[in-house]
């Protein structure tokens, strides 16, 4: 039975994130706004069992989406290891235990492209997981991540619960986190832009080469696959969401610079570290399922970036 087609409650974990807002509203776009079912995080913690056992007693969702996460960037995840690691197991084993007790029909665990070993092959295919050493610097995050997908893997083999995991590449899109030292690269670009256009800034220095090649997805295809996915697949093993459309940072912060619409020179600083040289997800088996993302990178910027002109004072991490 199709999610999107039948009826019952369908529970969004981390509905305010982005993600989670992104699956809002896909689920909205898909005709489910009846059906949605979520709780915010200040009444209900999903780090507690027994907070999470009311939830799901309360509303008896029958499927699940679970966004909800303890996420950060880079000097986030190296200060407090302890937290990623900790928040992380306690959220998705809560939630996917409470979910498979209540008798939902299928979830959705949301994985990362950054769980993948650091030296996976690219593009990174799913059986690349478990293969090799993790990226240190976030480590006990992933280490988290890993034991999610494992727990699906494991209720689905033992108790024939039907949970399937996604590994979505670099995200962006409205709802980022464009905070200059915990967001992603992307929506730093657009903030250093933004600013740099509204002080008439000569010029922006960028850390690295820009020849590092990465891959960035919109959060709102992002949420259309796995919408498509909760329908379409019922896999053990994770599927990778991406484009299969590689970008190098250069040419990135160029197309950004043209979107934000400022005439500042962009200079790179080589002292700084470009990051893995290629990084992009293999994702074969989600177009053999059938799906192909909507939105081009230009399109997702321009209306990223108007979205961002629009809330730009009211923004997280600004
Ligand atoms: N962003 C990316 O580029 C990316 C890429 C691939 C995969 N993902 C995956 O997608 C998932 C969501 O990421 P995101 O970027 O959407 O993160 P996010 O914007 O930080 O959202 C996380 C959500 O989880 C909620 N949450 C955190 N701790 C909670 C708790 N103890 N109890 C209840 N709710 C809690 C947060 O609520 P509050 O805000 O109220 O605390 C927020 O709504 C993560 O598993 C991440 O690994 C993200």
């Amino acid at each position: 039975m199709r999610m999107t087609d039948t009826e019952g409650k369908i529970y969004v974990a981390g509905h305010r994130g982005l993600v989670g807002s992104a699956l809002m509203r896909a689920l909205k776009r898909s005709g489910c706004e009846h059906r949605l079912c979520f709780t915010p995080h200040s009444e209900t913690d999903l780090r507690d069992p027994q907070a999470v056992e009311r939830f799901f007693e309360r509303e008896k969702p029958a499927y699940v989406l679970l966004a909800a996460a303890k996420v950060g960037g880079i000097g986030a995840n190296s200060r407090k290891p302890a937290e990623f690691i900790r928040d992380n197991l306690l959220i998705e084993t809560n939630v996917i235990d409470a979910a498979y007790r209540h008798g939902v029909q299928k979830l959705l665990f949301l994985g990362s492209s950054c769980i993948y070993p650091r030296m996976a092959p690219q593009p990174i295919p799913e059986s690349a997981l478990l293969t090799g050493p993790l990226e240190p610097t976030n480590s006990a995050y992933a280490l988290a991540k890993i034991a999610g997908i494992e727990l699906c893997r494991s209720y689905r083999k033992q108790y024939g619960f039907n949970a399937i995991s996604v590994m979505p590449t670099n995200l962006y899109g409205p709802g980022d986190n464009f905070d200059l030292e915990g967001g992603h690269v992307l929506p730093t670009l657009i903030r250093r832009f933004d600013e740099a256009k509204r002080k008439g800034l000569p010029s922006v220095t960028l850390w690295g080469t820009g020849r590092a090649i990465r891959e960035f997805l919109h959060v709102d295809d992002m949420a259309d696959a796995c919408l498509f996915l909760m329908d379409h697949y019922d896999g053990d093993e994770p599927c990778n969401i991406g484009t299969g459309e590689e970008v190098t940072i250069a040419d990135l912060a160029e197309r950004i610079r043209k979107v934000v619409d400022t005439p500042c020179t962009i200079l790179w600083d080589h002292s700084k570290p470009d990051g893995t040289p290629r990084k992009v997800v293999d994702c074969s088996k989600l177009l053999s399922l059938g799906f192909r993302v909507k939105l081009s990178l230009d399109e997702g910027l321009r209306s990223t970036y108007a979205w961002y002109d629009q809330h730009r004072d009211s923004l997280r991490g600004i």
